[in-house]
């Protein structure tokens, strides 16, 4: 194997950067050069590549977002857009390619690798943490802290005016971020998609809540929840209750962005390390993951088919401490 090329793809996480720091210095480390492909699957149709060196990824282990940019490519969803894309594979001499990013990213690697034969290995960067064969993604406990950083100081004014707070955190259709942004605020309810939301035990709750005179209230919704998202359960819950002065707060994109915990920063250095083991070891159309501290390869199938099973212990645990 001479040649790598890596790319980062889809939502952007925070810890990218290190994991493209890891696959360019183990690569270097193991005599196989690195090229950086710029804006994910676009940016290897286009042919926009630049060779990288150890000095490229100095200085990046701390920085949030993806220095070789992100992109969710339209083009590579069509044929004649991966064959322009395995054109530059041949013309570049990449003999295989890590991929950064989370399931659409794996889901397009397998296809192109069924096409063409290029051998892909994934490393899971997405803050939804939904991906099956890795215990944690990278950006996930970023994001979580900076969720609660955020609901922190939501907490705060929410106290001083006694007020109810519904807030919406991202990932996708998963609940990873609220069940665990929402325990570590101590949240009066947690809603998310892998549990039904029934707004009048909702009211119930919130019933209790006053008669216990809680000076705030704090509802973490999980935008994929089928109830429609923040904005949707507060006009609900308002129609038969509204004891409490209401906001919303959506909390979106800062829950992408920031610099990497350490640990995503420790997650992002082992896993880009191992993906490039795992080209050089022959495996192929697989994802590198951590479960049980041990570093593991699934095969994209599997590791996009369904996530891990969200672990509702956690959630009767956290309406437990909310009472
Ligand atoms: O997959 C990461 C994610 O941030 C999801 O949580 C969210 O649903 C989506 O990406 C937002 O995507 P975009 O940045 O394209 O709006």
């Amino acid at each position: 194997m001479k040649s790598i090329g890596l790319f980062t793809s889809g939502g952007d996480a925070p810890g990218m950067n290190a994991a493209i720091r890891a696959v360019v210095r183990t690569s270097i480390s193991s005599g196989i050069k690195p090229i950086g492909i710029v804006r994910g699957y676009q940016g290897l149709i286009d042919g926009e590549v630049i060779e990288m060196n150890s000095h490229s990824v100095s200085n990046i282990i701390q920085r949030g977002g993806t220095i070789l940019k992100s992109a969710r490519s339209i083009d590579f969803m069509n044929a004649a857009g991966r064959e322009k894309a395995f054109a530059n594979v041949s013309k570049f001499g990449l003999d295989g390619l890590v991929a950064i990013g989370g399931d659409g990213t794996f889901i397009g690697a397998k296809v192109f690798n069924e096409e063409y034969g290029i051998r892909v290995v994934g490393v899971p960067g997405t803050i939804d943490n939904d991906l099956y064969g890795t215990d944690y993604t990278i950006g996930y406990d970023t994001a979580l802290n900076t969720v609660v950083q955020m609901v922190d100081r939501i907490r705060d004014t929410a106290s001083s005016h006694n007020r109810l707070f519904f807030i919406e955190v991202m990932g996708k259709d998963a609940g990873f971020v609220a069940l665990r942004s929402g325990i570590s605020v101590g949240a009066e309810a947690i809603l998310i998609p892998e549990t039904t939301t029934y707004i009048d035990k909702l009211v119930d709750k919130l019933r209790n809540e006053l008669k216990r005179k809680k000076s705030s209230l704090i509802i973490i919704v999980a935008e994929g929840d089928e109830s429609g998202g923040a904005y949707e359960v507060a006009a609900k819950v308002k129609e038969q209750f509204d004891q409490y002065d209401t906001r919303v707060t959506v909390l979106g994109h800062v829950q992408r962005g920031g610099s990497p915990s350490a640990m995503d920063r420790v997650l992002a250095s082992r896993l880009g390390s191992g993906a490039v083991d795992a080209l050089i070891e022959g495996k192929n159309n697989v994802m590198v993951g951590v479960v049980n501290k041990e570093i593991v390869y699934t095969p994209f199938a599997q590791a996009t088919k369904h996530h891990d099973k969200l672990n509702m212990d956690l959630l009767r645990l956290a309406e437990l401490l909310a009472t």
